[in-house]
């Protein structure tokens, strides 16, 4: 039996994901049903134990932290003057905008997409212009022609989102260097949301290429979003930080920072320090299970729903769904209605007929609600 096999009960304990919808099974937002590593655990205590909780300093330890794991585990060599902590990766997403754009500018982004990337050009009075995502040899890939004829002078920003989620795809090393062209050509900031890097399942077969890794005459147009949070279960803490090697781009991101977010949780510094330091064997552990509940999830629904389509899940503990060919033109109401379950609508995302289903959750837990998936399908036939 594997530690991630344990049923924790969630419902009561404010939990987003569990007590929205009470009366349902939650398999929608992104925060697994599982602990977080025992290092972590134990840094939290220890912290608590100390009692006091005054206005944390970003102390030594967690940017050295971050510094370690971007060069062990991503080749990544950064300085920690291009480092900067942030209460969340979101609230990110939004100040890039006001930083890198102005009112009547546009934001461009490739769906489907985490839906706050589809929201927060409003924050600054922007465009968004959206350009599908295309399959090339059966993988998700860009449509180049289409960004390249939808960019316009006042496109100011790519967001790119690598892995990607929904679609649980790693990019080969040669889209994001594409990417960072076509970024360089129209003079956009490259914006890469990375927060699902280290939920990559098979690293051997796609390896995971950061936009840190791009060459410096591209890496001067780039800002990377990360954060411990998805790998570790650590969402609640809060904690997310940003490289930006260019000292301009830095520069105007902290300017718009300003005093619109709030100051860090002094927890959070020492549970993402011990996430890095210590959680590598943790990790290894929720890789291989995550592996085999996305085999059970992918391989029993395409069996039990017949012509459904999944894409195949290189990272992310995300798959989406989707029922077009089915003609269910709202599958996460039907199996809330018929099943009992809440998985994510796809709309959100730009996915109209898709639904998410987040499957880091105990495999007995996601075996029943395969079944019961299956069961609400057949019923409705
Ligand atoms: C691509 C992506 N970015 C950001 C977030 C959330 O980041 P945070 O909780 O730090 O705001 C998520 C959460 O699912 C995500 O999938």
């Amino acid at each position: 039996m594997s530690q991630f096999d344990t049923i924790h009960p969630r419902r009561g304990t404010g939990s987003h994901k569990w007590d929205r919808r009470p009366e349902l099974d939650p398999f929608w937002i992104a925060d697994m049903d599982f602990q977080s590593p025992p290092a972590v655990i134990e840094a939290l205590e220890k912290r608590v134990r100390d009692g006091i909780f005054g206005y944390p300093w970003a102390h030594p330890g967690i940017s050295e932290a971050i510094l370690e794991y971007l060069s062990n585990r991503h080749g990544v060599s950064a300085n920690a003057d291009h480092l900067l902590h942030l209460g969340g990766l979101v609230p990110a997403l939004s100040l890039a905008g006001r930083a890198f754009a102005e009112a009547g500018d546009a934001l461009l982004t490739c769906t489907p997409v985490y839906p706050p990337f589809l929201g927060v050009h409003r924050d600054a009075g922007l465009e968004l212009i959206k350009v599908p995502h295309a399959l090339a040899d059966e993988k998700w890939s860009f449509d180049w022609d289409a960004l390249e004829a939808s960019v316009t002078p006042r496109t100011k920003m790519f967001i790119l989102c690598h892995p990607q989620n929904p679609l649980g795809r790693v990019f080969p090393k040669e889209d994001i260097i594409k990417v960072a062209e076509f970024c360089d050509r129209h003079d956009l900031v490259l914006l890469s949301d990375e927060i699902h890097c280290d939920l990559v399942l098979d690293e051997a077969a796609t390896p995971f290429y950061s936009a840190l890794k791009l060459p410096p005459e591209l890496l001067k147009r780039v800002v990377v979003l990360q954060s411990p949070s998805k790998t570790y279960n650590i969402a609640g803490l809060g904690y997310a930080f940003a490289v930006i090697p260019d000292d301009s781009l830095r520069r105007k991101f902290t300017t718009a920072k300003g005093h619109i977010l709030p100051e860090i949780n002094c927890l959070a510094y020492f549970a993402a320090e011990a996430a890095y330091r210590h959680g590598e064997p943790w990790r290894q552990e929720l890789l291989t299970y995550l592996s085999g509940n996305r085999d059970l999830l992918t391989q029993q629904l395409r069996a039990g729903i017949p012509g459904l389509i999944i894409p195949d899940i290189e990272a992310t503990y995300l798959a989406l769904l989707d029922f077009r060919p089915l003609g269910i033109e709202h599958p996460a109401a039907l199996f809330e209605k018929e099943a009992g379950l809440f998985l994510s609508p796809g709309a959100p995302f730009a996915a109209p007929g898709h639904a998410r289903l987040n499957y880091a959750c105990p495999r007995s837990s996601l075996q029943d609600a395969v079944d019961r998936m299956i069961a609400a399908v057949s019923k409705k036939a």
